[in-house]
C-alpha cells in the first residue's frame, strides 16, 4: 500500500486526489495539508503532520515549492511536483533537490499528452516532408491562446524537426512555409480541451487526437507519477519515463 500526502487536498486539482487515491486499491491517504484546512485528517500547516507518507503529490501553489522540497529532503520522502508558474530561483531548488531525493516534475499530468507528444514526434521524424498543422479547442473563458500544451506538443515535433517554426497566427496573405508547424486555437462553449496534431502529405493524412473529458485526468496521472516513483532513485523524472517504460 501506498500511503499519499496530498498537498492542497482541498484545491479543485487536490481534492479529486484525494477522491481517486481513496478508490484505489493500492493507495491510501496518509494525510491532507491544505492552509483553510478545517481540522480532521487535513493540516494546515506540514510541519503538522504526524502520519508516515511514501510518497507527496502537490497540488497547491509553486511559490511553496522551495519549503516543500525542503521538508521532503528532511524526511526523505519523493515528491511529486505539480504545481505550474515556477521562476528560476524555484526552478533551481528543484533541481538541488532531485539529487537528494526522486522528484517528478511535469506542466502536464495528463500521460495521454504524454502520450500524444511521442506519436507526434515519431510521425513526424517518420514523414519528414508532411506539412504538420496543430488544432486545439478549449471553453469560451480560456484566456491564453494558444494552449501551453499545444506548445508543448509543437516543441516537441520540433525536437524531430529542427529549423521548424511554431506558427501561431496565421491570417491574410500568409502561404504555408514548408518550415513551419501551424497552431490554430479554437475557443467555443464548455471544451475541457482537445489537441489534434494533423500530418499530412500530397498522399495521406494522419490525425492523432487527444480529448479532455475532465481535470480529474490530471490526478489520474499525478497518481500513475507516484506509483512510478516510488521507489526510485534520486533524481528528476517526468512524463517522458511513464511513457517510456510501457
Ligand atoms: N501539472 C498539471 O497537469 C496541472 C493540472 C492542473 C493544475 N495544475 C496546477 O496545480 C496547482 C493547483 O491548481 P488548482 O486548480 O487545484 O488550484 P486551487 O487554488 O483550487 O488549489 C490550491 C490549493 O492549495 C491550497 N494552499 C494554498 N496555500 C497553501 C499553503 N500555504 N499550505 C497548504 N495549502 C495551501 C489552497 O488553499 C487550495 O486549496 C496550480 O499551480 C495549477 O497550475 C497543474
Amino acid at each position: 500500500m501506498i500511503n499519499v500526502l496530498v498537498y492542497g487536498a482541498l484545491g479543485r486539482m487536490g481534492s479529486i486526489v484525494v477522491n481517486r487515491v481513496e478508490q484505489a486499491g493500492d493507495m491510501a491517504v496518509a494525510a491532507g495539508v491544505d492552509v483553510y484546512s478545517g481540522g480532521g485528517a487535513v493540516y494546515s500547516r506540514l510541519e503538522e503532520v504526524k502520519e508516515k507518507a511514501d510518497v507527496v503529490i502537490d497540488f497547491s501553489h509553486h511559490t511553496l515549492t522551495p519549503a516543500l522540497l525542503d521538508w521532503c529532503v528532511q524526511k526523505n520522502v519523493p515528491l511529486v511536483l505539480c504545481t505550474t508558474g515556477h521562476d528560476e530561483a524555484e526552478k533551481a531548488a528543484i533541481h538541488a533537490a532531485a539529487e537528494k531525493i526522486p522528484v517528478f516534475f511535469s506542466a502536464n499530468m495528463s500521460i495521454g499528452i504524454a502520450l500524444l507528444a511521442e506519436l507526434a514526434r515519431r510521425a513526424a521524424a517518420l514523414f519528414p516532408e508532411a506539412d504538420i498543422e496543430i488544432v486545439e479547442a478549449h471553453h469560451n473563458r480560456k484566456l491564453d491562446a494558444p494552449s501551453g500544451t499545444a506548445l508543448m506538443l509543437g516543441r516537441a515535433i520540433q525536437e524531430v524537426r529542427p529549423g521548424a517554426v511554431l506558427n501561431t497566427g496565421r491570417s491574410g496573405l500568409a502561404k504555408r512555409e514548408k518550415n513551419e508547424i501551424g497552431i490554430q486555437a479554437v475557443r467555443m462553449g464548455n471544451l475541457p480541451g482537445t489537441h489534434v496534431v494533423c500530418i499530412s502529405t500530397d498522399s495521406q493524412t494522419i490525425e492523432l487526437k487527444h480529448e479532455a473529458h475532465d481535470r480529474s485526468l490530471f490526478a489520474d496521472g499525478a497518481l500513475s507519477a507516484a506509483r512510478f516513483l516510488v521507489g526510485k532513485p534520486a533524481g528528476l523524472y517526468d512524463m517522458k519515463g511513464i511513457v517510456d517504460q510501457a
